[in-house]
């Protein structure tokens, strides 16, 4: 095991509903420690830009236009095998299979506005946290 680094984002649905406040109190219960954070307002293209691993599926012109649409919290976190501790924590993709207290289940509406996002592997992790935070390393 290793202190690894992890991008996540309290996305437009959630931050518009008020529950950027609970999952960071999610985040702190979890030992999860906050290195970084922007809030950002991203043009479609950045969105776009960030998605770009999903850009032929047929929800890109949707999810783009979603975290578009609003402000979003962009975090850095740091921790022991943060990666998948943080998908744990989020729960499944969409919420209908997300576990019980895991923060989908909580505060998601569906797959799309899906209140965060977390990187999904190390290699996924240092391009997200670069796109976000221009020299800042990964690990
Ligand atoms: P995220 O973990 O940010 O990674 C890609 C995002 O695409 C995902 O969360 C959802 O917001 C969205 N997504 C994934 N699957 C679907 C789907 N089937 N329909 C709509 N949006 C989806």
């Amino acid at each position: 095991m290793s202190i690894e680094r992890t991008l996540a984002i309290i996305k437009p649905d959630a931050m518009e509903a008020g529950h950027a406040g609970d999952i960071i109190r999610i985040f702190e219960a979890n030992h999860f420690k906050i290195i970084a954070a922007r809030l950002v307002n991203l043009s479609k293209q950045e969105a776009e830009g960030f998605y770009a691993v999903h850009h032929s599926k047929e929800f890109f012109a949707s999810l783009t236009a979603f975290m578009s649409s609003g402000p979003a919290l962009v975090m850095v976190l740091e921790g022991e095998d943060i990666i998948a501790r943080l998908r744990e924590v989020m729960g499944a993709t969409n919420p209908a299979h997300a576990a019980p207290g895991t923060i989908r289940k909580l505060y998601a509406t569906n797959v799309e506005r899906n209140a965060v996002h977390g990187s999904d592997a190390p290699e996924t992790a240092a391009f997200e946290i670069a796109y976000f935070f221009p020299g800042m390393e990964s690990v």
